[in-house]
């Protein structure tokens, strides 16, 4: 499947638009549509259910090392500026950029690749933010302009191999930029801090700035004693939270893969240091199976463990989970989710100010005066085992999702083209999402055979009768065939049919979207029958 015709088919049925479009839009945000927000409320309540209100506390699960709580917490997206301080977002929550002094364009440093070549006894190297085939077709069009050629003269250019990264590159007075005419127009890579800056208050003083928050994770850390004393948890417990993070990306791009307004499902799970190891592994495989459960299958997803050199530092395990986006060259992944073992990290942030790693241990940073750079709260953020009598700051597991990185595989694994019997029984294409019944935005659709007969009158009255418990269509307009097609691209389980034998017995036909398979119920069943399959 191309990227494109999923894009296309998301505008047309209305499961994702650009943000303020007839302005042109704006790049990095994106607006759900009426099909687009049932879908991702839906990703994001099989999320909670499954992670917080269904959870079993009294028993242990599969893989689990004990039983465990969890409870959930709605925090602001604006929080104190000391916050971001503490957990390093202010110091450190940047990406390298790269700017070009002719197009004005700015581009993530360690996002532009490019190819040497020689020609006309000149040797350049052409950069670009494309990747695989679509990066060597980009570079070759860019060097022909340069050099002035046509492209049946493609020959007299002399690559030097694949597409490979800039970094290795120390001056770039031969770079010839993605949107540049000249060469050298490159700057020398910098720092880009990715937080919204935004101002609380009538005056717009450095006192009073504050940050929209980049990670919801933070108002879980800073309200663990509130948890504690609110509740009768005990560690291992975790707190989870969704909701709007944002970030200053200098590309946004692929959809809403990267964003700069974006959702996000995080837990921060708390538990004991001698047991974080095996609640990291039980997490990470949890997580994993969330995904599979719901639709994400086969080849296309993977666990992906971090080589240490990869680790934060402060991190003692990472494992990103991964879909293969078909807007990725073949063989890349994208992340879909981070599971994290943060240690002590947070909690002692906050307690004793911002840390930074020395040998292997995290030490408070001091300034040149020999304080802490940025002092922490002084709160005691511990955890008293009154069975144990134990004393400890917890160990911190942390899956982090982002829900509309979650929407958007879903939307990729669903889409699928086969063959159907078009109105007339001639097998047609058939655009179909193959939706887990879950998350589909529209359950099920209902329709009168022909509008006449007293057909849509039994057809609105089932309607009636399944609206108060689940998400259903009604629809009478044009012939069966074409609804039942517009249906399978809304990625709709079941269709409902009332046909002249509904008149005579009170049977309807449910038809399965994937099967196609077509049943006979009586009317007064077909509720239990939808409930029973949807589960
Ligand atoms: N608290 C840890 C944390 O925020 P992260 O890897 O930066 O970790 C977690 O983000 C998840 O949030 C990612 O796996 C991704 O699903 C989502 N996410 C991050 N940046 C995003 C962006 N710019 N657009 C859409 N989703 C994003």
């Amino acid at each position: 499947m191309e990227m494109d015709t999923l894009v296309a088919l998301a505008k047309r049925r209305g499961f994702l638009f650009q943000s303020s479009e007839i302005y042109g839009g704006l790049n990095g945000f994106w607006d759900y549509g009426p099909l687009g927000v049932e879908l991702k409320r839906n990703v994001r309540e099989a999320w909670w259910r499954d992670m917080v209100t269904g959870h079993n506390e009294l028993e242990v699960p599969p893989g689990a090392p004990s039983a465990y709580e969890m409870v959930g917490l709605d925090t602001t997206i604006i929080m104190h500026p000391q916050v971001w301080k503490c957990s390093g977002h202010y110091d450190m929550f940047c990406d390298m950029k790269v700017d070009c002094r002719e197009s004005k364009g700015r581009y993530r440093y360690d996002q532009l690749q490019g190819r040497w070549l020689t020609c006309k006894g000149k040797r350049i190297f052409v950069a670009t933010e494309a990747v695989g085939e679509e990066g060597l077709a980009d570079t070759q069009r860019k060097a022909l302009k340069f050099f002035d050629l046509r492209p049946k003269a493609a020959e007299e250019l002399e690559w030097e191999g694949d597409l490979t990264s800039l970094a290795p590159l120390t001056a770039f007075e031969d770079v010839l930029g993605p949107d540049a005419k000249t060469l050298g127009t490159l700057t020398e890579p910098r720092e880009f801090n990715l937080m919204f800056e935004t101002y609380c208050g009538a005056v717009r003083d450095e006192q009073n700035k504050a940050f929209l928050r980049p990670e919801t994770a933070q108002g879980m850390f800073v309200n663990f004693k509130n948890v504690l004393d609110s509740t009768r948890v005990k560690v291992p417990f975790g707190i989870a939270q969704m909701g709007k993070s944002f970030r200053n990306e200098i590309t946004p791009r692929n959809f809403t893969f990267r964003s700069r307004e974006f959702e996000q499902m995080e837990i921060e799970f708390f538990c004991h240091p001698s047991t974080s190891r095996a609640w990291y592994q039980y997490w990470r495989d949890r997580r994993f199976k969330w995904y599979t459960d719901l639709g994400l299958a086969g080849e296309r997803l993977r666990l992906r463990e971090h080589a240490p050199e990869e680790l934060s530092h402060y991190s003692c395990g990472t494992a990103d989970i991964e879909y293969a986006f078909p807007f990725l060259a073949p063989g890349d992944f994208g992340e879909l989710e981070g599971v994290a073992h943060r240690g002590d990290f947070d909690l002692r942030s906050h307690m004793e100010g911002k840390l930074i790693r020395q040998g292997d241990q995290l030490v408070v940073e001091l300034d040149s005066e020999g304080k802490p750079r940025y002092r922490g709260s002084g709160r005691d953020l511990s955890y008293f085992d009154d069975e144990t009598r134990e004393k400890y700051v917890p160990h911190v597991i942390e899956p982090s999702a982002g829900a509309d990185r979650a929407t958007l595989a879903f939307l990729c694994e669903a889409y699928c083209e086969d063959e159907a019997p078009d109105e007339h029984g001639k097998p047609t294409k058939r655009v179909v999402m193959r939706f887990h019944p879950r998350l589909a935005p529209v359950k099920a659709a209902v329709f009168p055979l022909v509008k006449k007969d007293g057909m849509p009158e039994v057809a609105k009255a089932i309607y009636g009768a399944l609206k108060p418990h689940l998400a259903v269509f009604y629809d009478e307009k044009g012939a069966v065939g074409r609804r039942y097609r517009r249906q399978d691209e809304a990625g709709t389980p079941f269709c409902i049919t009332v046909d002249g034998q509904t008149l005579d017995d009170g049977t309807v036909t449910i038809r399965d979207r994937d099967s196609l398979k077509q049943w006979r119920v009586k009317k007064e069943e077909v509720l239990d029958q939808l409930q029973d399959r949807l589960k």
